[in-house]
């Protein structure tokens, strides 16, 4: 057999020079391995290159699996593994499947070693055979379930190890494993815990640029890889917010109004908001009857000293808003994609955070609270934040409410791209004309 592998030569040849945060993870002989850091910190990139210095170990045969959350993710973990194999390793492939996600390499010691992509939201496919060594790539996306019942369990037999590389979420049972690999309480545990910018090649002001941007929450968890109590959700304080009540329109207040369309449900719900940031009216209608519900909402806009509205529309021409336009309204559109979408969200979260909103108590609008409490983010496969109500909740009370908070943006910042006059502005002159 051939002398043990050298991962700091293999990973010269391989044109990898792992910055030190990786360097500590790739020299751990822990059986169970946890890293939690930031995104962008080069989490895919170490699993990959540990994956394939652990199939060039010098073994008569050695199959190891590199595990993700999605396909998606899987796919990019397995096509790291065969580009650089591909590239530099050309010589000890014996086969490649890329459709299957599947390799195998001749070893350093002439061993056959395979390297599977698994995608765990397909949890059948987990099923079977004993590893040497198990990778999981954004392992806290996976349900507990599946490492427990489906993966841990392929490491028993041949006594494999498992490295788990992700981004905190919350303290859940990847915490739990974290934990047991700081101050030496398991010997059988290893784990590190490195915010975005102990990744070197990592440009700073992109990262000092979204810590302005984000709620500080979440660039706590995702950059910073904070394990944060209760995480997941994107607003906070909502019940410190939630202390107002419904009020009736007064006649010297300019008033602003969300409109929320853009959902299949035949849902849409307004909230209408003073200048100190009380959320004084909220209402909701069906969609279907649209004659009746354009009116009311006119209605309402008027009652409110002519309020002006911002309605989330997905494209041009959308029928409601210019029903809402023909019918006297003061409205202007939010076009919705997700970078928009983005931005109203983050919006409220900050105004939220600041403690500059008032809401309806819970009792007045349950279904608000309920729906600011779920909504949840997480990061995109291509490293952005993603909000959204998970499945089985609206997010109607949320997009109603994040719309009329959208006008109390003074500073554009990233969202240039849909400027607004200043509604406030235009108010005063409407209400000046009356
Ligand atoms: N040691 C390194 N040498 C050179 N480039 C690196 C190194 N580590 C990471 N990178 C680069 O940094 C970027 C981020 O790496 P990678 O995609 O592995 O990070 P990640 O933590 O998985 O990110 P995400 O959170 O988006 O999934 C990639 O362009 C990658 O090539
Ligand atoms: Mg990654």
């Amino acid at each position: 057999m051939a002398r043990r592998l050298s991962k700091r030569a293999l990973f010269k040849d391989l044109g990898y020079e792992p910055h030190a945060g990786q360097l500590a993870v790739h020299l751990s002989k822990a059986p169970r391995r946890v890293l939690a850091s930031g995104v962008r910190w080069g989490k895919t990139l170490c699993a990959a290159m540990e994956a394939l210095a652990a199939a060039l170990e010098p073994r008569e045969r050695s199959i190891g699996w590199v595990v993700a959350p999605t396909y998606d993710l899987s796919e990019r973990v397995f096509s790291q593994v065969v580009i650089t194999a591909a590239s530099h390793l050309r010589h000890r492939i014996v086969s490649l499947k890329e459709h299957e996600h599947r390799i195998v390499l001749r070893n350093m010691g002439g061993g056959l070693s395979e390297i599977r992509g698994k995608s765990a939201d397909n949890p059948v496919s987990l099923l079977g055979e004993g590893l040497d060594f198990l990778i999981i790539d954004e392992a806290s996306r996976l349900k507990p379930a599946i490492w427990e019942s489906h993966l841990s369990q392929r490491l028993i037999d041949k006594k494999g190890w498992a490295l788990l590389i992700s981004t905190p979420r919350g303290k859940g049972w990847l915490y739990e494993l974290w934990r047991r690999g700081q101050e030496q309480r398991d010997p059988a545990y290893e784990s590190w815990n490195a915010p975005s910018w102990t990744n070197p090649r990592l440009d700073r002001e992109l990262i000092e640029g979204e810590r302005a941007r984000l709620p500080e929450r979440v660039f706590r968890q995702e950059f910073g890889a904070e394990f944060l109590e209760g995480s997941g959700s994107v607003f906070r304080y909502v019940r410190e917010a939630a202390t107002g009540s419904f009020q009736e329109p007064e006649g010297d207040q300019y008033y602003v109004a969300g409109l929320a369309l853009a959902k299949v449900e035949a849902v849409a719900v307004s909230v209408v908001m003073n200048r100190k940031g009380e959320a004084v009216c909220v209402d909701r209608f069906h969609r279907l009857d649209w004659g009746l519900q354009v009116k009311r909402i006119s209605a309402a806009c008027e009652r409110f000293n002519n309020a002006s509205v911002l309605v989330d529309t997905t494209g041009a021409g959308e029928p409601i808003y210019e029903a809402l336009r023909a019918a006297g309204c003061y409205v202007d559109p939010y076009p919705f994609t997700q970078r928009s979408k983005n931005s109203l969200i983050n919006n409220l979260s900050l105004l939220l955070e600041r403690r500059k909103l008032v809401i309806p108590r819970p009792e007045l609008w349950p279904e608000g609270i309920e729906e600011l409490e779920a909504f949840e983010y997480s990061v995109t496969e291509a490293g952005s934040v993603r909000t959204s109500a998970p499945s089985g909740i609206h997010d109607d009370c949320v997009i109603g409410l994040a719309l009329a908070a959208w006008q109390f943006k003074n500073d554009p910042g990233p969202s240039r791209f849909i400027v607004l006059p200043n509604p406030w502005e235009r108010r005063k002159e409407r209400f000046q004309r009356r």
